[in-house]
């Protein structure tokens, strides 16, 4: 049943989902009051990915003090928040179940009401998000909205009818955009998160000295990114890279021509959802939204088509709470409060998918 909260009722936002332990302070549903995230980046970049187990546990060592911080930061007390709303799925299962616990404690120890918020729903929802002296990315009005999700799990373009209602009109088939980033700049020596490594890369290469596949899935506006990763193990031999030293300049080209790779196919399928939908504005939102050369390209198209993009700001681009406070007030606002015995899910579909269902 649908609830009533005002517009400056506050909302506690938990996010584990993976490996980013954070905490949020979000005042109706938009405007960010503290925003604390902790990144596990350093622990896991020695094993060149998220282990699990060992972000289960970093999650359950310091949830409790970056809650204590966001309440701190914001400044608010218990006393002042009308609800709690916490990441309960796709994910990590035992990432997801440190967040989902804290939260279930904290509500039965305030009294406070409880939500359960899809990831991917929380990311769309950055764009609408107000930061201290800032405004928000995208306008919850300009509908039909299409909105780009890409980020380390997934790589979806939503088709946003009213806030609420979705469908996915293209999702991948394999890989996600950001796992296609991560794998080459482990291919190439750039560690981890690979995204970011490629980006900065990138900025000194030349996006034209290798060519690399636009993979197509011919009839949909679905992704395939798999064999453009199996392509950059193909041409970083064929470079020589292998056997011979660092060779800088020669990385940096490939990671130019592979980040144009990703970034061209990304921008091809949304602007054509766009068109399809007869969309009024674009959002990107999920961490490869952070993507320099994504953004710049999707300006690009904004400028010839008229039709408004918009992303959020790096920080809530990628894994935050923020995004689950503000996508919590919506869904409470709509659905009503969960009890305490919401679950975890590992996958949990945003909307049916319309194109090419398999
Ligand atoms: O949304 P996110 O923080 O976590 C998931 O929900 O997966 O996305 C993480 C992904 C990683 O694959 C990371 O390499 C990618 O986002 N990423 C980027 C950039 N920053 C983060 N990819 C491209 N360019 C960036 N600047
Ligand atoms: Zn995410």
């Amino acid at each position: 049943m649908a609830v009533s909260l005002r517009p400056n009722d506050l909302i506690l936002g938990v996010e584990t989902s993976c490996d980013e332990t954070a905490a949020a302070i979000v005042r109706g549903g938009r405007e960010v009051l503290a925003n604390v995230v902790a990144s596990q980046d350093e622990l896991h970049a020695q094993f060149g990915g998220v282990v699990p187990e060992v972000a289960s546990r970093r999650h359950s060592e310091i949830i409790t003090a970056i809650v204590g911080e966001a309440l701190q930061r914001a400044p608010v007390t218990w006393a002042d928040l009308a609800g709690i709303a916490v990441t309960n799925g796709p994910g990590l299962v035992g990432s997801l179940i440190v967040g989902v616990s804290a939260a279930k404690g904290y509500a039965l120890a305030t009294g406070l009401p409880l939500l359960g918020v899809n990831h991917i729903e929380a990311h769309l929802f950055a764009n609408y998000l107000q930061e201290p002296g800032g405004t928000p990315a995208a306008s919850d009005e300009l509908l039909p909205t299409i909105c780009l999700i890409a980020s380390g799990g997934h790589s979806d373009i939503v088709l946003v009818r009213e806030l609420g209602d979705y469908q996915i009109v293209g999702w991948t088939r394999d890989d996600a955009a950001g796992e296609a980033l991560d794998k080459a700049a482990r291919v190439l020596g750039l560690g981890y998160p690979g995204g970011p490594a490629i980006d900065r890369a990138a900025r000194n290469g030349d996006p034209g000295a290798v060519q690399f596949p636009r993979p197509v899935v011919s009839g949909s506006l679905d992704f395939s990114f798999s064999g453009l990763k199996t392509a950059m193990v193909r041409a970083f031999k064929e470079a020589g890279l292998e056997d011979a030293e660092r060779d800088e300049a020669m990385i940096a080209d490939l990671a130019a021509s592979y980040q144009e790779a990703v970034a061209d196919t990304l921008v091809r399928n949304t602007t054509r959802a766009a068109g399809e939908f007869g969309a009024r504005q674009v959002m990107l939102a999920g961490g490869v939204a952070a993507n320099s050369r994504l953004r710049a390209k999707m300006s690009a198209w904004s400028e010839d088509s008229g039709v408004p993009v918009a992303f959020p700001p790096i920080r809530l681009c990628t894994d935050n709470a923020a995004m689950v406070a503000g996508a919590g007030y919506f869904r409470a606002c709509r659905h009503g409060w969960d009890g305490l015995d919401i679950e975890v899910f590992s996958a949990m579909s945003l909307a049916e998918h319309i194109h090419n269902p398999t």
